[in-house]
């Protein structure tokens, strides 16, 4: 490895280190999971007042993000999405301070786009010409916008039948070669790594350090959107883990550069159907114990065995965090709250985070006080089938006023 370079990967288990010009997604001498650090020099506070110069978004904070030259980035305006604070939710639930990240304001509508614009540069600046993922919905869509704007090829495989409408005509519009296999997420998973071991496709699932190292922005705005202040709780919907652990690393980076006085709880939240990291968790246990027919109507959720657990268990216990599990009614009143409540429409998996919060609020175990951040992961309108299943077809009338006038009365 050259020491010269400014950041480098680290294995999480046993700490080998390696180039960021190496095309490589796991540690080669353990198989465990990679992570981006960055040289100490990198790490000083006074990079916060070049931040305050540009604007709020995932390159604002291009200092502690892995690209040399920045002339390249394959961008679409992503990140600088807004934190809503939610005092109808938080008088609901009698706790004073409750916000919403609404990760759906991104370019594609979901926080997958700070991961991308991060792993498509990347993919470019290694001279790539292919990028392939294995998707619930969200992955498809956002690597298919940002390939499509590196004018790469872009080959995404989804699990038959159980995507989102809106998730999948936008891959197909953006011009990706979309695939259905016969299996769930974490079967098209498995054969899109092994096709990226066997052809030169760059894989940008989230088991790619550098997609996290974009996502980990997430933490950075919200400690800039809140003045420097730090949430007691942030409360994260949880599949594959990637974006709980990003987001982690995102708040000790601030920490550790001394720019953060104060570490967040990290709470994950899992749909009940598809909750082998929540499970692990709450039963104290030291290995994870996969879900084979994972099943849960947030189908951007529905992950038996993530790839990121080991890093998210890590984010959950170093935080002093807690996991929870959500039953499919509970996210759906979720969605609905929220959307009439706070007028912010989110999609099923985001509402999961709403959710855990809502158990956790009834089981006393948030305080009153607490500063809570959850993050609405990807918008509302990629699923609209599942709303229209809850909601009776709107009354119709013929062109009349007394008629509308005896309708609205009634
Ligand atoms: C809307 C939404 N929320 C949450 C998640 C889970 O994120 P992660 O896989 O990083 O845990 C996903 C992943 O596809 C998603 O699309
Ligand atoms: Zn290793």
């Amino acid at each position: 490895m050259n020491r010269s370079e400014p950041y480098y990967l680290v294995c999480i288990g046993c700490g080998s280190k390696y180039s960021p010009s190496e095309v490589i997604y796991k540690c080669s001498k353990c198989g465990d999971l990679l992570s981006v650090e960055y040289d100490r020099k990198l790490m000083r506070n006074e990079v916060a007042l070049r931040w305050r110069a540009r604007a709020l978004s995932v390159w604002r904070y291009a200092e502690l993000l892995p690209i040399g030259d920045r002339s390249k980035i394959v961008s679409l305006g992503e990140g600088g999405t807004s934190l809503n604070r939610c005092n109808r939710l938080g008088r609901y639930l009698g706790l004073r301070e409750v916000y919403i990240k609404n990760e759906g304001e991104n370019p594609t509508g979901s926080f997958k786009d700070r991961g991308m614009t991060v792993g498509v540069t990347k993919a470019l600046e290694m001279g790539m010409k292919r990028v392939a993922c294995a998707s619930t919905g969200n992955t498809s869509a956002s690597l298919a916008a940002y390939a499509a704007r590196a004018g790469m090829e872009c080959i995404v495989l989804i699990p038959s039948g159980k995507v989102a409408l809106g998730k999948l005509v936008q891959a197909l519009i953006y011009g990706a070669r979309v695939i259905q296999v016969r299996g769930n997420f974490d079967d098209a998973l498995k054969m899109v790594e092994e096709l990226c071991m066997i052809q030169p496709i760059y894989l940008l699932n989230s088991i790619n350090p550098y997609r996290l190292e974009g996502q980990k922005t997430i933490a950075f705005e919200i400690w800039d959107q809140l003045g420097g202040r730090i949430p007691n709780k942030v409360i994260v919907p949880v599949g594959n883990a990637g974006n709980i652990s990003a987001i982690w690393k995102g708040f000790r980076e601030l920490y550790i550069m001394d720019l953060a006085k104060d570490l967040p709880r990290m709470v994950g939240v899992q749909a009940e159907g598809a909750a082998p990291i929540a499970n692990m968790i709450k039963r104290g246990l030291n290995e994870i114990k996969f879900v084979e027919k994972p099943e849960t109507v947030a189908t951007a959720i529905r992950i038996g065995s993530p790839v990121n657990w080991k890093k998210a268990i890590r984010a959950i216990r170093e935080s002093g965090g807690v996991a929870e599990t959500v039953s499919d009614e509970e996210i759906l009143s979720a969605q609905r709250l929220l959307a009439k409540m706070e007028g912010i429409f989110v999609e099923p998996a985001s509402a999961a985070a709403i959710a855990g919060l809502i158990k956790l609020a009834k089981n006393g175990l948030v305080e009153q006080d607490d500063l809570i951040v959850c993050v609405a992961t990807g918008h509302g309108l990629k699923d609209p089938d599942i709303i229209l299943k809850q909601f009776e077809r709107p009354v119709e009338i013929e062109v009349d006023v007394n008629t509308l006038i005896k309708i609205l009365s009634t």
